[in-house]
């Protein structure tokens, strides 16, 4: 099934590609965003895409044929933007999008375990650069890390009975027999969503650091935008989406006031606008085409 980019019209709306400019699409995934922001600052504008997984890289490197001679590929994480502008010799850039999580053709190849709807090792690793699975997290750590991990990455308040569940009935291989576990420790209450949903989110949350990822990238795009240089970012789920919302107001607040400190204030300047006070939300129709978009929230700022 081929992906279709989130928020596609939304992201090139927002960054506004002009020829001659510079952008970075941080999760190149099938390509699609990037294949929008080249063909919006065509002849001339340049993009650099990054993902660790080497599926998409070859993915995208198919879709971006075209515009060879314009794209720069690395299969990195995000979180080295520094390191890989700096090799570009890139000092600023005019755009940089970050559309976060899985793609839907990690969701759909039951190979990768994302998908509790389909049977695969529990593996969950976007790239090579995570350093566990989630089969290494789900049989080696103990209950109370367990819980935690699902409490605090999935929001599941039966974390404790999943977590004890899992231990009980470990070794577990397969996404299914995990599947199976949960559904016994935590069955449907009634509302639509699958009872292993949040315990699965947590788990690729944990196997991929999403969190500290995101932490380590936002700091790093504001600092590589250029005067008027955009930054938008999709996130998929409140904790991440949290993590922007809050850094991005962060840095456009006047004045800063470390609690620390009570009598001077630190006086500074805003860093960046924020574009859009409530984030982007897909259109009705976006969601009937593609039911991933409904939990997608875009913000967007500009760089002062
Ligand atoms: C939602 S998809 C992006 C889809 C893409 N915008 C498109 O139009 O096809 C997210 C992608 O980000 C990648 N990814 C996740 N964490 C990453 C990280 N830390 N660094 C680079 N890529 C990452 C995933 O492997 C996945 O391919």
């Amino acid at each position: 099934m081929e992906h279709k980019p989130v928020l596609y019209k939304e992201i090139i709306h927002a960054l506004q590609p002009q020829s001659g400019g510079h952008y970075v699409d941080g999760t190149l995934g099938a390509g699609g965003h990037a294949r929008g922001i080249l063909e919006a600052c065509t002849p001339d504008g340049q993009l650099l895409g990054l993902d660790v997984d080497p599926h998409a890289l070859a993915l995208s490197r198919e879709t971006l044929a075209p515009y060879d001679g314009r794209i720069h590929l690395v299969q990195a994480s995000y979180i080295t933007i520094t390191q890989q502008l700096a090799a570009l010799k890139w000092d600023f850039v005019d755009g940089i999008v970050l559309d976060l999580g899985a793609s839907s053709m990690q969701f759909d190849n039951a190979e990768r375990g994302f998908s509790f709807m389909q049977d695969g090792p529990l593996d969950m690793r976007f790239g090579s650069n995570a350093f566990q699975s989630a089969e290494d997290i789900v049989n080696t750590y103990d209950e109370r890390d367990l819980a935690d991990l699902i409490f605090r990455y999935g929001e599941d308040r039966d974390a404790r009975r999943i977590a004890k569940a899992i231990v009980m009935n470990r070794p577990l291989r397969t996404t299914r027999e995990l599947v199976a576990v949960i559904e016994k420790a935590s069955p449907r209450r009634g509302d639509r969503t699958h009872p292993a949903t949040q315990t699965f989110q947590a788990l690729r949350i944990a196997v991929n650091e999403e969190l500290a990822s995101v932490e380590s990238v936002l700091p790093q795009a504001v600092a590589a935008l250029r005067s008027g240089g955009r930054c938008a970012v999709i996130s998929f789920h409140s904790l991440e989406d949290r993590i922007v919302k809050d850094y991005f107001r962060e840095q456009s607040k006047e004045l800063v006031n470390p609690p620390y400190e009570r009598i001077y204030e630190v006086e500074r300047k805003a860093v960046v606008e924020i574009i859009n006070k409530k984030p982007i939300v897909a259109s009705d129709e976006e969601v009937k085409d593609n039911p991933r978009a409904r939990s997608a929230k875009l913000r967007v700022i500009e760089k002062l």
